[in-house]
């Protein structure tokens, strides 16, 4: 017996026989931030309790004191995590109106387990219309709380909780893995929320340098032995880089030769995404069946291109072809990179966009001190220098990408009108 679980029987909380039957058939719950807000120790003691259970070792689970109205000022100014655990004693009208306070200031991908203190069939019905993915009254046991977690997020036939992002260049050197690495490390560090990055580029890939990582395995595994691919499988691969970041690795080197077929790189992905809210895949510059497969089934797709003439047809060759294989999803993002190079005859951004038909979510000015620096110091951008410009640019980007909602941003001037607009074009 653990100490846990001694600590727990001395107080007689320990679980039943049957609850511990019940939990052996759970599945470990994918990398979650989880926060409680709780109004009773009988409530946030079996959560605490179940945080340390080997099925959600994965999980970030944090329990605050104080129910729906702390979360609520907590939210005023923090980002929403994967699962709120919610514990109200209010009766059931009073919980609704509560509930439609912290809707306002939550982000609507967010999923809401209340526990309540009224076993009320109307209250169940209202809370299920209103999104909230379980209700359950109190008392709870820590079986409970696991059991409940583990079928909002492991159900095998629910969709994966991940969403991929797939990184590529219009042209070879454009700078799109740099700014593919970066904006998962925001991604990460900005909403404490896990990121896979994948580095796509067997043969040249720089993910390790760029987080100074050198792990003895990594992607290459996975796509020589797509069989053995499973979440546990995964999580050996994984390189860990940041506290809520890990890496899926390339080997760099040209031992062997990499002609993948269409589908290689399908399982790994998925099951990335069955384990992490994002997965950022960096997809070399070329065009092979495995290339286009990845990025016509990626959630979301970001070109970055530097403002010139091959990069502005590469471009547009790209954007054209992904709008066909992917009829039914809004168009690629793009990102002007290295803009404002010394010397350099530019295109510029209102011309190159033009006959892409798509406003650059993000213009990033050349600026090899900075770039050069974090490249050879194996430190992202925002590691180097967290108030630099770019770097903003960089966690606004990340904020928009992931559809964090406007109020969570910490507003500079011009990202209110970039967020408006682009949410402008998703309804459209
Ligand atoms: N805005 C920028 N200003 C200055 N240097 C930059 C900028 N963006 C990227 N770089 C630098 O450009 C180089 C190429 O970047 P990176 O390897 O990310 O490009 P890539 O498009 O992934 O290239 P590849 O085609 O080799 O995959 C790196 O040294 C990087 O530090
Ligand atoms: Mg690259």
């Amino acid at each position: 017996m653990n100490n846990l679980a001694y600590d727990a029987a001395l107080q007689g909380e320990a679980p039943s026989e049957s609850e511990v039957a019940a939990m052996s058939t759970l599945r470990p719950v994918p990398r979650i931030s989880i926060q409680a807000f709780c109004e009773t120790e009988g409530v946030a003691g079996p959560i605490e309790r179940a945080a340390d259970d080997r099925r959600m070792s994965k999980t970030h689970l944090k329990v605050h004191m104080g129910g729906i109205a702390t979360a609520i000022d907590f939210y005023h100014s923090a980002p929403t995590p994967n699962l709120i655990v919610l514990e109200s004693r209010d009766e059931p009208r009073q919980l609704i109106a509560a509930l439609k306070q912290l809707a306002e200031v939550c982000d609507p991908n967010s999923k809401v387990i209340v526990i309540g203190h009224y076993n009320d069939v109307w209250l169940y019905r209202e809370l299920i219309r209103f999104g909230i993915s379980e209700y359950v009254v109190a008392p709870i046991s820590m079986a409970d709380i696991v059991a409940v977690i583990s079928a909002i997020f492991v159900d095998p036939e629910a969709a994966p909780i991940g969403r991929s992002f797939a990184f590529i260049g219009a042209k070879g050197g454009v700078g799109s893995s740099t700014i593919a690495h970066n904006i998962a490390w925001s991604m990460s560090s900005l909403f404490s929320s896990e990121v896979v990055v994948a580095d796509l580029d067997l043969a040249f890939g720089t993910a390790n340098i760029n987080f100074d990582q050198d792990p003895a395995q990594g992607i290459a595994e996975a796509v020589f032995a797509p069989e053995r691919i499973d979440e546990v499988y995964l999580d050996r691969l994984l390189a860990q880089c940041a506290e809520h970041l890990s890496l899926l690795a390339a080997p760099s080197t040209l031992e062997r030769v990499y002609d993948f077929d269409p589908e290689a790189f399908s399982q790994i992905i998925e099951t990335a995404q069955r384990t992490a809210p994002a997965v950022v895949l960096d997809v070399p510059h070329i065009w092979s069946g495995w290339s286009k497969t990845t990025l016509t089934q990626a959630d979301e797709i970001v070109i970055t291109a530097t403002p010139e003439l091959a990069n502005l047809r590469n471009a547009k060759n790209l954007i054209d072809m992904l709008r066909k294989l992917r009829p039914n999803d809004g168009p690629p993002k793009l990102i002007v990179n290295q803009a404002g190079m010394p010397k350099r005859p530019e295109i510029s951004p209102a011309d190159f966009a033009e006959p892409l038909g798509i406003a650059p979510m993000a213009v990033i000015p050349f600026d090899p001190q900075l770039f050069g620096n974090s490249a050879n110091n194996g430190r992202m951008l925002g590691e180097m220098d967290a108030q630099h410009a770019i770097v903003q640019t960089v966690n606004e980007i990340a904020h928009v990408l992931t559809g964090r909602s406007e109020i969570k941003t910490k507003k500079k001037v011009g990202l209110g009108d970039l967020i408006a607009r682009l949410k402008r074009k998703k309804r459209m």
